[in-house]
């Protein structure tokens, strides 16, 4: 191909891969997106965009096209990738095998071939190498400088998305954080043990979304909106919150307005999450027969997100002791909720309960370790951000 031509199909290249850019919008799809293009345009047989671990002093390889191997990770300064980490100067070589700062470890364990390389590193605003960008074994002969420079360019963008991506993510957690620190303001009062009750229960109502069906991003939007259900209740006084007896029918109507309290509290939010927790605080006592409350919704009328946090939040009661009750088995929660489906719940949500019951299970376990080793002041974090963190 006459160097023209070549140019010619480079553009038509770039120009495709701006519109494939442009219509993507997760972290990892723009990655795997940048790395096919640059296997493409560059005849490359294998591309790879690895990430420093400033933690683990590691790069491991975020996205990897061409080569079917799962995750790879390098110690900082070993091998080609490691010395653009490092050093933030780009490698061309011709033949690795010849250059002694490759390493042929990898290429044995992986029974890979490696012979021409071109690594350029990733470089954040503050111009310190997030990563390296690195193609393998160009179809015929050795990366020419043309390569490098149109690689360099990738590398700028691809960095930038790794940043935006970073950025979005540090918002995210401190969003999710708040809310969660919300909704523990709320029951602050109500419970000794409160931020375990509201762990688990959403943690519950993640499991029986996915169960039903939902996506994981729906069902991640339940999880995190779920522990603001009851967030209403810091509006009902102690007298009735905290009586350790049972309520009398004027204490039971007043506190039955929490759910009234809370909606109003989140309406008009901007928050995606704060809106559906609003949706869920003013139906989660609802019941699918209409005989719940505040307004006797029945069946579908009833969103679904609250007919989900209405199973999630009974069973986990039941199994908690309270001021006015003691703890249930797990077995009986269970009974009960199957018992009272189609009157109290939604069916398909109280059979979801029975059907991922061991892994209901498992994370009650997983929240009340965790909840015993902060106890134990073991933990100086906050369990949010831990959460977060273990993400
Ligand atoms: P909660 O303690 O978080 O209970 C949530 C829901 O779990 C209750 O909604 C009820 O559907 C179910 N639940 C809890 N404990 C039991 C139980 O021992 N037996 C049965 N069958 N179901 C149970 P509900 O009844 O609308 O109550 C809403 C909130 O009102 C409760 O939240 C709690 O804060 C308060 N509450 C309800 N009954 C009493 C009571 O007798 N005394 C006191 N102090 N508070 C109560
Ligand atoms: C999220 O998407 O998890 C948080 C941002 C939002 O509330 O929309
Ligand atoms: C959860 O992680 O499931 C609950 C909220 C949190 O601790 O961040
Ligand atoms: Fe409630």
């Amino acid at each position: 191909m006459g160097r023209r031509q070549e140019l010619e199909k480079r553009q038509t290249l770039l120009s495709r891969f701006g519109r494939l850019v442009a219509a993507e919008s997760r972290l990892d799809g723009l990655l795997t997106i940048i790395a096919e293009e640059v296997r493409h345009i560059l005849a490359a047989d294998r591309c790879s965009v690895f990430l420093v671990d400033p933690y683990k002093g590691e790069l491991w390889t975020k996205v990897s096209v061409g080569a079917n191997e799962k995750v790879l990770r390098i110690p900082m300064g070993q091998g080609i990738a490691g010395f653009v980490a490092k050093t933030g100067s780009a490698v061309n070589i011709r033949d690795a095998y010849r250059d002694t700062r490759f390493t042929q470890d990898l290429d044995r364990v992986t029974g890979y071939q490696t012979r021409s390389v071109l690594a350029v590193p990733l470089r954040g605003r503050d111009g310190k190498a997030v990563g390296v960008f690195e193609v393998l074994n160009k179809g015929k002969g050795a990366f020419t400088d043309e390569d490098e420079g149109l690689l360099r360019i990738l590398a700028t963008m691809a960095a930038s998305f790794i940043e935006n991506a970073s950025l979005y993510e540090d918002l995210r957690r401190s969003h999710l954080e708040t809310i969660y620190r919300m909704a523990l303001v709320a029951e602050f009062r109500d419970q000794k043990d409160t931020g375990r009750h509201l762990r688990r229960m959403s943690r519950f109502s993640g499991i029986l979304a996915r169960s039903l069906g939902m996506s994981y991003q729906e069902a991640e939007d339940i999880r995190y909106a779920s522990p603001l259900h009851d967030v209403g209740k810091v509006a009902i006084p102690d007298s009735i919150l905290r009586k350790p007896g049972k309520l009398t029918a004027e204490e039971y109507e007043e506190m039955k307005r929490h759910t009234i309290y809370g909606s109003q509290m989140l309406s008009n939010a901007e928050s995606r999450l704060l809106r559906l927790a609003g949706k869920i605080a003013i139906a989660h006592h609802e019941h699918f027969d209409g005989s719940g409350y505040p307004y006797h919704l029945k069946g579908e009328a009833i969103p679904i997100e609250a007919r989900i946090v209405s199973v999630a939040d009974v069973f986990d009661a039941l199994v908690s002791k309270r001021v006015y009750k003691g703890a249930w088995t797990v077995e009986d929660a269970l009974k009960y909720i199957r018992n009272e489906e189609g009157k109290l719940f939604d069916p398909r949500v109280s059979d979801c309960l029975g059907k991922s019951f061991d892994e209901v299970l498992a994370a009650m376990e997983e929240e009340n370790r965790r909840f015993l080793e902060e106890e134990a002041g073991m933990s100086s974090l906050p369990g949010a951000v831990r959460a977060a963190e273990r993400r």
